[in-house]
């Protein structure tokens, strides 16, 4: 979910209504806004399904100098408007947006609130109407919010309004992101930072367990247990510019377009003129230090994960492991004697992985992050940041963060076996081969009218398909069937090419499409022979094949690269497959059902 906020401002709806715009990749089943103008008037509205539906409900008399946003991934309690933020609690007092999950809502609401008919079923309402419950018995608004916090277990961000003094806004948070962005005569509170740009680039970062009041000209920080803090802001530079979609009919498509240029300037960031790599001092330091590697990251960024491992193992020497978030936040292998943590994000925001960050922080280990967005939590508060320049990715599907993971990976891969003397590192000349793969790419990419046809023909009206491949032919069919199932709904699997036989084989029946990825030198006759038993089997089997390893037939070749970086290659045909499957079923390819492209709670 994406909260904002804003005090001092005249046209207050108007810039919640672009701060949510800004934020709808956190979610977008339904969202809300409450203004008021300090003389009495005030709005509540909200909305099921985009912003655009809010927006349209929003008349012209909706106006207001203060108020909160709010556009919703559900949690606690389906998209419907009852569910819908802002919550009020039911003497109209006290009005709440929230961001993250209450885990103790439940007992909560058993032991305060059985006098109340609560009007939804969301865990953020038991919170308002536990504070409306304390105001009533004498606290201040503030103390009645300070006591709530002290109750609450989980994870939340709030923006909230007491309707008997507009003239502050009141905000907390804890282990939810949120920062305070710092204007002239006004202020504003948003979830990102992105969401406020066009109203200010200085923002103040806020701490876990902090509560906070804006009022129009202040801004007043303090921890829970009342002490107060001091804390300067920071500039956030952003290009707003290219947060648009030009002429492209989908986010997506532009995205996929862009992975060439991304590919060269991430060779033009990271080198210089001599063609050596530069990467902080004290980082490579820590990177030759480290006994093991772990790669920890959700979705596509745990499967470029994947694909950085074999980097890290073959050109650093150092074992890695990779791990999806969620599962390693609370089921932790035996560590190495020196472990230094990765965290590939493109948003920064994850919550699963920030569970992460700070378990291994308390325990005193050294953390980078990777990620697209420099000034996310995760950019923050690891010891270690880079970037993947890749420019802001909007559509929830990712592609461009993800073939950027790699090109990282590959750098300070290499980079770090350099430093140690590694022949393979020596070796490997990261520069060429990153101007292959922009090369390769961009004469896939011109291939889109051909790819078209091949989706059409495979997948126009399948409910299921396989990709099949062997090492980071496999790792690459993960993600190539993740983008199939993200956004085109088709029940997509990416599958070990060995293992197929193995039991899932018998899901093959005649028709069944299954896409065969062969660039790896090694086990390319292998893959390909479990392709022919699919085939045997009645499967309509489509190659992506690399040069080397192609044969007459085979319906998209990728031009030759080193086998470590071939998903550069092989995944652009998966996500054109993708786009043009969900794109011909009418679907909104930038903004899948279910899903958020920043999924900021566990
Ligand atoms: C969400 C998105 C995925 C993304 C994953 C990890 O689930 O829908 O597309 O891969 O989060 O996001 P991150 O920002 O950490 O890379």
């Amino acid at each position: 979910c994406g909260i904002v906020g804003v005090i001092g401002k005249k046209n207050a709806t108007q810039i919640l209504l672009k701060g949510l715009e800004k934020l709808e990749y956190r979610g977008y089943d339904s969202a809300g806004i409450y203004v008021n103008d300090q003389a009495g008037h005030d709005h509540l509205i909200k909305r099921v399904g985009h912003i655009s539906n809010l927006e349209e409900a929003v008349t012209p008399d909706v106006q207001g100098v203060m108020g909160i946003g709010h556009t919703r991934w559900a949690t606690n309690g389906g998209p419907t408007e009852a569910n819908a933020h802002p919550h009020v609690s039911n003497d109209e007092r006290f009005y709440l947006v929230h961001n993250g999950v209450v885990t103790n809502a439940n007992e909560l609401k058993q032991q305060y609130l059985q006098d109340i008919e609560l009007q939804s079923d969301t865990d953020t309402e038991v919170v308002v109407q536990l504070i409306a419950l304390f105001a009533r018995e004498g606290l201040s608004a503030k103390e009645a919010l300070r006591k709530t916090l002290k109750m609450i277990q989980g994870s939340y961000a709030f923006s909230m309004v007491d309707r008997l003094d507009p003239t502050v806004l009141y905000v907390a948070k804890n282990k939810s992101p949120l920062l305070i962005g710092r204007g002239k005569g006004f202020n504003v509170v948003a979830s990102d930072a992105l969401a406020m740009l066009s109203e200010t680039d200085q923002f103040v970062e806020l701490k876990d367990q902090e509560i906070v009041t804006l009022t129009a000209d202040a801004i007043h920080i303090e921890t829970i247990d009342g002490k107060v803090e001091e804390r300067k802001p920071f500039t956030v530079k952003v290009d707003d510019g290219e947060v648009s979609k030009g002429t492209y009919p989908f986010f997506m498509l532009k995205e996929i377009d862009e992975q060439p240029i991304v590919m060269r300037r991430l060779v033009e960031k990271y080198t210089d003129d001599h063609g050596n790599i530069v990467l902080p001092e004290d980082l490579l330091k820590a990177l030759q230090q480290a006994d093991r590697l772990y790669i920890v990251a959700a979705g596509t960024s745990y499967h470029a994960g994947l694909v950085g491992a074999p980097l890290f193992e073959q050109l650093a020497g150092i074992p890695t492991e990779v791990h999806v978030a969620s599962e390693f936040a609370y089921h932790q292998p035996l560590l190495s004697k020196h472990p230094l943590f990765i965290f590939l994000t493109q948003s920064g925001e994850t919550a699963d992985i920030r569970q992460v960050l700070v378990s291994v922080k308390e325990r005193g280990y050294q953390t980078l992050t990777i990620t697209n967005v420099a000034s996310s939590t995760l950019a923050r508060e690891a010891t270690f940041m880079l970037q993947l320049h890749g420019g802001p990715e909007i559509a929830v599907a990712s592609t461009k963060a993800y073939t950027a993971q790699i090109a990282v990976e590959a750098l300070v891969s290499k980079a770090v076996g350099e430093a140690k003397g590694l022949q393979a590192a020596k070796d490997f000349d990261v520069i060429h081969e990153l101007g292959l793969a922009a090369t390769g790419q961009q004469a896939l990419i011109d291939q889109k009218d051909r790819i078209h046809e091949l989706a059409t023909d495979m997948f126009k009206t399948t409910r299921n398909a396989f990709y099949i491949g062997r090492g980071d032919d496999y790792y690459a069919s993960m993600e190539a069937a993740l983008k199939l199932k993200e956004i085109s709904y088709v029940q997509a699997e990416g599958f070990a090419a060995g293992e197929l036989k193995h039991g899932t084989i018998a899901l093959i029946e005649k028709n069944t499409p299954v896409v065969a990825i062969i660039s790896d030198p090694v086990t390319a006759a292998r893959t390909r022979s479990n392709a022919d038993e699919v085939q045997a089997r009645g499967a309509k089997v489509l190659h992506i094949a690399m040069a080397s390893q192609a044969q007459d037939g085979d319906q998209i070749v990728v031009d030759e690269i080193n086998p470590l970086l071939a998903p550069l290659l092989t995944i652009i045909p998966a996500q054109l497959l993708a786009y043009f499957t969900s794109a011909d079923r009418g679907y909104d390819v930038d903004r899948p059902r279910n899903l958020a492209k920043s999924v900021t709670v566990e």
